[in-house]
């Protein structure tokens, strides 16, 4: 290595454990970023070794990187385990990526710091602002319905991704990044840096320094989280109005930290935090406009009444310290609780006879006129045949039904794709038709929008409600009372109960099939079984 023994004797060792990959756009500038790292170790006077892990690219990996978040998290706890650090600093940011970091962070238990990959710049194209995922999904109904051209669809992909960094609208980068921060693992502010600011090394190298000063004070992710802590994170999800993906893995790092978090903390939590930030896709604004208006620690000082400002976090010090100095130089980006962006709605979780174990929906990402209604359900078994038969003539549908793809949650894709912003049947995109009710057991892109009912729990694929639902069947869909039920008798229920089927699993060995073993349900995080929990693992006996 050609260290000589001063550089190391007596300084503690620190891990960055580095997720970048030529294949992952979002993290193309974390190389860098581990350089930055490193100059902030030495200087504390600690030793630093950075150590690749598997990326998890968003863009390109299949079937979807939800299949791979526990094998990242997996690979952190025991790369931290089985190789001599006394301390991490984690880069990631691409959706999976944060929680997957965190995961193995939290259940080794040693001092970790996370640095976010940052936002990507703003989206341009004939001189208007493109946000990423939603305005893909926006311009690909329109070429779809053929009103732009494929040379316009072509110049949108070339303006849409204009630096290094994660999805710049509040999708499920800047989600989970923000309750990364908001947890206590990131320094103040670091969530809501563009990635190519030059900021953004300034804070990766602070974050070297302050992680040899965190190994010496012992300061480990288990003395500052707690069920305060978490909640504080989904009250500033809410506020953000951030990606459904988070409930999912906010429930799987809080089993990973043993601190006992439900479905029914975002449920009482929803119905009484404003949405402050005024972002794409329920809003307005990118990224790079909410670091410019005073960023996380604003938007956390703004929702001040609404946190335990008590909680510690990494630097040392309570959360409501690291957000005193905040100030909001924006507040159309970021509003105040007496003038929300919208009084509440940032996520609902609904309950009823499609999905007894819950579902999530993003209301204020979703068509008003949408939030009650009932319609006849179009039918998917699976992606393939929705593909098939989504843009055919002959599909008996209208802009009342409802579409439902099942066999999409964690076993059934497996994995659980973001599939459940299910395309609008092209007739009615022509027709003008651009949202309708939409139900899945999938999850949906964080940069997504529209009337989608999400994580249906439990899924089709192992007898859930929603496999026994039939074509033509009454959908009922009622925000405001929290309430998703499918009009169809107990006793015709028992009957379809009766004669279901489970399919066969895709996977006869590897990786897939330890997955499909010991996978849970959307409702209680998606972790593998045998993560959960804080029990110690013994160190192995040495001879
Ligand atoms: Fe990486 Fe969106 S594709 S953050």
């Amino acid at each position: 290595m050609g260290c000589i023994h001063a550089d190391y004797e007596g300084k503690p060792v620190i891990a960055i454990i580095n997720t970048w990959s030529e294949i992952n756009p979002c993290h193309s500038h974390l190389r860098q970023r581990a350089e930055d790292v490193k100059r902030g170790v030495w200087q504390a006077g600690g030793f630093p070794v950075e150590m690749p892990a598997i990326t998890l690219g968003e863009t390109f990996q299949k079937p979807t990187t939800m299949m791979y978040r526990n094998l990242l998290a997996m690979e952190t706890e025991e790369l931290l385990r089985s190789y001599p650090v006394d301390g991490c600093v984690l880069l990631g940011g691409c959706d999976k990526t944060t929680p997957a970091l965190l995961m193995g962070a939290i259940s080794m238990n040693l001092p970790a710091i996370f640095v976010p990959a940052g936002p990507m710049l703003r989206g341009n194209w004939r001189g208007q602002i493109l946000g990423s995922g939603a305005d893909v999904m926006k311009y690909w109904a329109e070429r779809r319905a053929g009103t732009i051209d494929r040379e316009a669809w072509m110049q949108i992909e070339e303006g849409i991704a204009r630096s290094a960094g994660t999805c710049m609208t509040m999708g499920t980068a800047s989600t989970m990044t923000s309750v990364a921060e908001v947890l206590g693992f990131s320094l103040p502010g670091a969530s809501s840096i563009p990635a190519v600011d030059a900021n953004h090394p300034k804070m990766a190298n602070r974050s070297g320094r302050r992680i040899v000063e965190m190994v010496w004070e012992d300061l480990k992710p288990r003395d500052f989280l707690s069920r305060a802590s978490f909640r504080n994170a989904i009250t500033t999800v809410l506020a953000l109005s951030g990606s459904t993906n988070a409930v999912i893995h906010m429930l799987a790092l809080a089993g990973r930290a043993g601190i006992k978090l439900g479905l029914d903390d975002f449920d009482e939590l929803s119905s009484t935090t404003p949405v402050l930030a005024n972002l794409r896709p329920s809003g307005k604004y990118l990224m790079e406009d909410f670091y410019y208006a005073g960023g996380l620690s604003a938007l956390l000082k703004a929702l001040a009444s609404h946190l335990e400002l008590s909680c510690l976090t990494i630097t040392g010090k309570t959360l409501g310290e690291n957000i005193s100095p905040a100030e909001i130089y924006n507040s159309d980006v970021i509003r105040s609780v007496d003038n929300p962006a919208f009084s509440s709605g940032g996520l609902t979780i609904l309950r009823g006879n499609l999905a007894p174990n819950g579902a999530v929906i993003k209301a204020v990402a979703a068509d008003p006129a949408l939030l009650k209604h009932s319609g006849r359900a179009i039918v998917f078994d699976s992606h393939n045949e929705m593909n098939a038969r989504i843009d055919d003539p002959a599909l008996d549908v209208d802009a009342n039904s409802v579409l439902v793809l099942r066999n999409a949650g964690p076993k059934g894709a497996p994995g659980m794709p973001e599939w459940g912003n299910l395309p609008i049947p092209q007739k009615l995109l022509k027709a003008g038709v651009r949202d309708m009710v939409r139900i899945s057991d999938a999850r949906m892109s964080g940069t997504n929008y529209g009337t989608c009912v999400l994580h249906v729990s439990p899924e089709s694929f192992i007898g859930g409600p929603l496999s026994l639902l039939q074509e033509g069947d009454m959908v009922e869909l009622d925000v405001r009372q929290r309430q998703l039920n499918m009009q169809v008798s107990e006793e015709e229920l028992s009957h379809r109960r009766a004669a279901w089927r489970p399919r066969e699993g895709v996977y006869p060995r590897g990786y897939g099939k330890l997955f499909l073993q010991h996978i849970r349900q959307a409702d209680e995080g998606c972790d593998f079984d045998f993560l959960e929990g804080t029990a110690p693992i013994p160190e192995p006996e040495i001879h």
